[in-house]
């Protein structure tokens, strides 16, 4: 009864889907004389161009912003009150860095944050920043938008307490061309978002509510209505049939059955690039069972498969002109009386035989499977394989860089790349030679770990990619410690899954230029 009363609140208070959390955005060529106006300042000699700010605004401003000896570096803000006609005027300062999009997005999510429970309107000019591409006013919606994502559902106490007073009042961007803005953000820019609040509902749901065939109805209800995408789904006879005997072995422990789900977006010819993601909805471990304390964490061990089906979303929302194809390895990893036992021996679909020392190395199993599907099936330009796949990722790199492995210098480059332009950073470890003997099994082709150590970040690496031919390009990324907890940026929750991985293989698929599939760091 108390639940169909909360429940009942709600709707009536027009709470709605996390994915539309947030206030309505709005581009218009003036702002509304009232409410909060943000103001985006590199210095104070920009002022000159907020034009909507009569002379002695911009005076009170100027001299507010000299007796706070504000610095206006990155994402800094100074609150004002009491100037002109506005409740509240926050200024930004965005630092001195050239105006990239990731800086545009960043000051969206500042002022997004910090005017989350303001009444009234808020207007953020886009007239002070000093330079920006002509899509500004759209980035500007994009880092708002990101910013604005909250995971509410499940509080259901007082639904008045959790709704910021302001959700409801419009964000205007104020910019010279709204239509522009507005078409540049609702044919790109608001799929990105979605597809974000996509991955980040994904991760935040537990694994009771998120295994492998709620994942697939999810996918199916995203994906609806978009145009040039074919989504197959293999169950378990169908992944027996091709011999996946590998991703079997991390599911049998599972009330929940495995799947391999494929989204195909074809918004070009060519070859497609394959992004393989890993998708496990809860790692206990399995007979290697992990610690209890933090294991709750691993209800997020599925980022890898929703940053790529994420990522397919965010390129056919747009329409984008690139042939993508998407597969996640789902799987729940868990202990039972049917679970895979250390040392069992198990045979992948290319042939290869695994000896599975320790069941909770697990991603490398499932993704076994997933790249060499990838690779028979759609003879792909390139493969990239997303996981949260190890401990020691987190040691090396943490949460400021996913860790970038592969073959190929060329793509190397093209995902440092893509790091770079999106805010997503990656940083390239080695695969060397000598990681094969190190896996090498005693009665199997491969084992799964190397036993007491060694550098495990490569050598779950080496693995996966030992699962690629040499003739097709690969890379790896590892983003463990990534998908969750603290926020690196405005544009991330404070807390939950951050939806890592999107912004970067997004932009890194629509600039994707062929390469050679090399030889490189020592992987011969
Ligand atoms: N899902 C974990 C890795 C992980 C750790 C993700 C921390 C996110 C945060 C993975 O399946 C795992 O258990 N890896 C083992 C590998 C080991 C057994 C070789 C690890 O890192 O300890
Ligand atoms: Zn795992
Ligand atoms: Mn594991």
């Amino acid at each position: 009864m108390r639940f169909l009363a909360a429940f009942a609140l709600l709707a009536a208070t027009g709470l709605s889907s996390p994915a539309d959390a947030g206030r309505p955005i709005r581009f218009a060529a003036t702002a509304p004389q009232g409410g909060t106006l943000v103001l985006p300042l590199r210095n104070a000699d920009h002022l000159a161009h907020a034009s909507m700010l009569d002379a002695a605004s911009r005076d009170a401003v100027a001299r507010a912003l000299t007796s706070a000896a504000f610095d206006f570096s990155r994402a800094s803000t100074l609150t004002l009150r009491g100037i002109g006609s506005w409740s509240k005027i926050l200024v930004i300062g965005t630092g001195e860095t050239p105006f990239d999009a990731t800086l545009v997005q960043d000051i969206g999510g500042v002022a997004s944050n910090e005017t989350e429970s303001d009444i009234g309107p808020v207007a953020v000019l886009t007239q002070t920043f000093p330079s920006a591409g002509p899509d500004a006013a759209a980035q500007l919606a994009i880092g708002t938008g990101l910013a604005a994502y909250v995971f509410d559902k499940y509080k259901f106490v007082d639904p008045a307490a959790i709704q910021p007073a302001g959700r409801n009042d419009p964000l205007t961007i104020v910019t010279a061309d709204p239509a522009r803005a507005e078409a540049s953000f609702r044919g790109q820019g608001q799929g990105m978002v979605d597809a974000v609040s996509f991955v980040r509902d994904l991760i935040n749901e537990p694994a009771n509510v998120i295994y492998p065939e709620t994942f697939v109805d999810r996918t199916h209800e995203a994906f609806r209505g978009v145009r040039n995408v074919d989504i197959q789904v293999l169950d378990v006879p169908a992944m027996e049939r091709l011999g996946m005997g590998s991703i079997l072995s991390v599911g049998k422990g599972s009330a929940r059955p495995p799947r391999m789900l494929i989204v195909h977006y074809r918004g070009a010819g060519g070859q497609p690039v394959a992004l393989a993601g890993k998708g496990i909805t809860f790692d206990s471990g399995g007979i290697s069972l992990k610690p209890g304390s933090g294991m709750w964490e691993m209800k997020g061990d599925m980022s890898g498969a929703a940053a790529v089906v994420g990522t397919a979303l965010s390129l056919a929302r747009a329409q984008a002109p690139v042939n993508v194809v998407a597969i996640a390895a789902l799987a729940e990893n868990m202990p039972g009386g049917s679970a895979t036992r250390p040392g069992d021996i198990v045979k992948a679909m290319n042939g290869k035989t695994i000896e599975i020392l320790n069941t909770d190395a697990e991603g490398r199993l499932v993704l076994a499977d997933a790249v060499a599907y990838a690779e028979r099936t759609f003879r792909p330009a390139a493969i990239i394989d997303v996981a949260t796949l190890t401990g020691a990722k987190v040691t090396a790199l943490g949460d400021e860089y996913a860790g970038l492995f592969s073959r190929s210098d060329s793509l190397a480059a093209q995902l440092l790349a893509a790091g770079e332009a999106t805010g997503e950073l990656v940083w390239r470890l080695p695969l060397h030679a000598n990681y094969a003997k190190d896996m090498t099994s005693d009665v199997a082709d491969i084992k799964n770990v190397v036993e007491g150590g060694g550098p495990g970040a490569s050598l779950g690496a080496h693995f996966i990619g030992s699962f690629v031919t040499e003739a097709t390009p690969w890379a790896h990324l590892d983003i463990a410690g990534n998908e969750m907890g603290t926020s690196w940026s405005p544009t991330v929750p404070s807390s939950g899954a951050t939806g890592y991985g999107v912004r970067l293989l997004d932009g890194f698929v629509r600039n994707f230029r062929p390469v050679a599939a090399g030889n490189a760091q020592g992987s011969k």
